[in-house]
């Protein structure tokens, strides 16, 4: 009986190829097959693009899943700024249910059952808003012996930290993630406690709104916006002044604590 291959999902981080951490690409050489996400069977994927310029000749199979954003039950409008596969839009429950997750989980499925050991590449980490927990539920579902390991990547939001040198937390401040896909209101209900870090995700087309709220808060002092980290396009704006604001849905924000502002406002730099 043929041994059944293992699921590796693995992070490829935000953008640059440097940032791929030996153990990603390690996996990446030994798997019998690198598989990427993409939205289009003619178009490269961003994580298929990451992993191209950093093992070139590694042989990548894509697979298509079409994330058109589509109502569900309860819900009548679809999320301005959409997502596509290879961006990890997975869980913004917008999808039918066989919107492309199930469809990718039986190729991997039947790659997976001749023996192939497959990685499945995601951009930035594969725990968090990938697109790789969709398709690893989908795969469980169909092969429930299936072994899965998964690879942690870097995310957009430490890199658009080290590109502004932002000091993300200290002491005992925390870190909060929300998104912005839908509203703001994650957003509204943290930027009172001054002492949270603040990420958003998936806010790219909400900059200007999300901008505004961090001005009308006293929060816009050090925030800053990033777009395309890593990638061609990449752009990396204060939202403090009246500057263009991205509006690509590969686009991040941290706000900095309270205590973190006041060292800019001091312009003692981060710490
Ligand atoms: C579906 S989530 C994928 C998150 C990813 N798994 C991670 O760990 O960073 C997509 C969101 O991640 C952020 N993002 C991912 N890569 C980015 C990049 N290169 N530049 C800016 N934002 C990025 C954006 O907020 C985008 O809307």
């Amino acid at each position: 009986m043929t041994k059944i291959g293992k699921l590796y999902g693995v992070g490829v981080g935000p953008g640059d190829p440097e940032l791929l951490t030996m153990k990603a690409m390690r996996i990446l050489r030994e798997a019998h097959r690198v598989v990427a996400p993409v939205s289009s069977d003619s178009a490269e994927g961003r994580a298929e693009s990451i992993v191209r310029r950093a093992i070139p000749d590694v042989t990548i199979e894509r697979v298509l899943i079409s994330m058109s954003p589509q109502p569900v039950q309860g819900r009548d409008s679809a999320p301005t700024g959409g997502t596509s596969a290879d961006q990890g839009g997975g869980t913004d429950g917008y999808h039918s249910k066989d919107s492309g997750y199930e469809r990718a989980a039986r190729a991997i499925t039947t790659w997976l059952e001749a023996g192939e050991d497959v990685a499945f590449v995601t951009l930035g980490d594969p725990h968090i808003y990938s697109t790789f927990t969709s398709i690893a539920a989908a795969v469980i579902r169909m092969l429930p012996v299936v072994e899965i390991e998964t690879v942690e990547g870097i995310m957009a939001f430490q890199s658009l930290a080290a590109r502004t040198s932002t000091t993300v937390c200290d002491a005992e401040e925390s870190l909060t993630l929300v998104t912005a896909i839908r509203d703001t209101s994650a957003l509204e209900r943290h930027l009172t406690d001054g002492t949270t870090a603040i990420v958003v995700y998936k806010g790219g087309s909400r900059l200007p709104e999300i901008a505004s709220l961090l001005r009308d808060t006293g929060r816009s002092k050090g925030a800053v916006a990033g777009e395309l980290i890593g990638l061609a396009g990449e752009r990396v704006t204060s939202l403090d002044n009246d500057e263009e604001l991205p509006s690509s849905y590969l686009s991040t924000v941290l706000i900095p604590s309270r205590s973190m502002t006041k060292t800019v406002e001091a312009g003692e730099g981060p710490a």
